[in-house]
């Protein structure tokens, strides 16, 4: 259950010299701060190797305020004024002796900034510091709860298969309660992901064709239009599959998915989308290959620009089989589900940035409507836009002024845009301030984390034993490989290909 008010706390961030500490998490605490957010007494430390003094930490967190966050102010005294409650240690955080030196300072930072004992570990970290930070902190007894805050958040990757993610659930138990990690998924800090459990269950309208009675089938996409960038290490070792599916793409899966909870908290909720997690149809070897298609984007000229394929950036082997893109098809076991399909894609160099969610209802059971050639009668769409133009339309037949009964299809649409205050957070500005509360509804509770990578697990497996199974070539600024359409059953259903724009779609939109 959240505790009603914020107690004095510090965030300590590991990893601090780090790009996530620049443009994310620095600066959606001074969107923290800048909304009055933040606890009476608080403080940052900043925990990293490299050497660098408090104001040298100050100087280059201010430059990521003055980028990245989403509250802009010329005002450069408020600015100085919250990079004052920052601070720097540097330690080798992979040798435990160093930990008595990072303990010394948070003892100072108490005296200092009255934050009263209370801290929150982020790890911004490469993930094999993940088992070891935690069991140090833990010989410092900064792991004891007691009356204080005492948690650690981390980053993904939560592992790097089943059971490396149940080895490190393993190892935390070790020093902490459950209650104590949050383990982060971003996707569910966006406001409009937590849109999708109010639209369903604060509406009397959706929840009862919310089911196979009423539902033909549903797409979730996260399609993005950037390349690997500077993450070809990490990625080529990742690939789509772990890097999207495995978390965010089922996350969004769940919300969309589960059973109304019995109240709004952190475990009804988990336990409800633990529930779906639970259901998801396993693949078989042969099934798979039907049924999961993995693709690796090409060079080509996208809007006149060239861009490299995935095996020319820098840090991808040149012969690399790693997927920049992946649709499946999905059934989830239950009985609200059953026989209803989930097509889910993701993928590396589309020809934009736009996650949604796409339900598509049955049609009538009659087409009335005849000689109508602009009209299909393929069922209402309900699209969920998660980003950009964030929103929810609604696709529904309209007859044609004039005489006969001509239909179209038209447009019910609300943009976030269009409310007056229209300021949506950004993802970490609230999982930082849920867990400072000690709200853990919005972060993945371990037996779920274990349940998604259960899930995947067969289809690594099944590319680590079968090198040679497909891996289709796509060009950069294409939706995808052409076979990912034949996915979709029923005539002449395709992906929805989604513009900028959420009223728009059409494969030519974004020229
Ligand atoms: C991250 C992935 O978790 O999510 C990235 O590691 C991806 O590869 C990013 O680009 C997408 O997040 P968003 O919020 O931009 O949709």
């Amino acid at each position: 259950m959240a505790e009603k008010k914020i107690k004095d706390q510090a965030l300590v961030i590991f990893g601090a010299s780090g790009d996530l500490t620049h443009r994310k998490l620095i600066p959606a605490v001074f969107d923290l701060y800048m909304q009055k957010s933040l606890p009476d007494n608080f403080a940052v430390l900043g925990v990293a190797r490299s050497e660098m003094t408090d104001d040298a930490f100050r100087e280059k967190m201010k430059e990521g305020v003055i980028e990245f966050a989403s509250m802009k102010t010329t005002d450069e005294k408020i600015i100085n004024e919250f990079c004052s409650m920052l601070h720097y240690v540097s330690i080798n955080t992979s040798d435990s002796a160093d930990y008595g030196k990072l303990k010394q300072r948070l003892v100072e930072l108490d005296e200092k900034s009255n934050v009263k004992g209370n801290y929150i570990f982020y790890l911004s970290t490469p993930p094999s510091l993940y088992p070891l930070v935690p069991s140090y902190l833990a010989e410092q007894g900064l792991n004891k709860e007691e009356d204080k805050i005492r948690r650690i958040i981390i980053e993904k990757p939560f592992g790097t298969d089943l059971q490396s993610a149940i080895d490190l659930n393993k190892k935390l138990y070790e020093n902490y309660d459950e209650d104590q990690i949050y383990r982060i998924d971003h996707y569910l800090g966006k406001e409009t992901v937590q849109n999708i459990l109010v639209t369903r269950f604060a509406n009397g309208i959706y929840e009862p064709l919310w089911n196979r009675n009423y539902i033909q089938h549903i797409e979730i996409t996260a399609a993005e239009s950037i390349g690997v960038e500077n993450r070809g290490k990490y990625y080529d070792n990742s690939g789509a599959l772990r890097d999207m599916v495995q978390n965010h793409l089922l996350q969004l899966l769940a919300v969309v998915a589960m059973e109304p909870p019995m109240s709004i908290d952190a475990s009804a909720i988990r336990n409800e989308k633990l529930k779906v997690f639970q259901a998801i149809r396993h693949y078989s070897d042969s099934e798979l290959i039907t049924n999961v298609i993995r693709g690796q984007y090409t060079e080509a000229n996208v809007k006149g620009k060239y861009k490299k394929g995935y095996r020319n950036e820098a840090d991808v082997a040149p012969d690399s089989r790693t997927e920049t893109y992946v649709a499946m098809k999905l059934f989830i076991d239950s009985w609200r589900w059953s026989g209803v399909p989930f097509y889910i894609r993701t993928g590396k160099r589309l020809p934009t940035r736009v996650s949604e969610v796409v339900i598509h209802f049955k049609p009538t059971p009659q087409t009335l409507f005849i000689d109508n050639p602009e009209f299909r009668n393929d069922g209402n769409q309900l699209i969920l836009r998660i980003q950009p133009d964030e929103g929810i339309l609604l696709k529904t037949g309209m007859k044609i002024p004039g005489t006969g009964f001509n239909v179209k299809n038209v447009n019910m649409d609300f943009h976030y845009s269009d409310l007056a205050n229209s300021y949506i957070p950004d993802a970490y500005e609230r999982l930082i301030l849920d867990c400072m509360i000690g709200d853990a509804s919005l972060y993945t509770r371990a037996d779920a984390l274990e349940s998604t990578w259960g899930f995947v697990q067969p289809i690594i497996d099944f590319w680590k034993n079968n090198p040679d199974a497909p891996l289709y070539g796509y060009p950069s600024g294409s939706w995808g490989p052409d076979c990912a359409d034949s996915l979709i059953e029923g005539k002449e259903q395709t992906w929805r290909y989604p513009c900028k724009n959420l009223s728009d779609d059409g494969i030519y939109c974004e020229l």
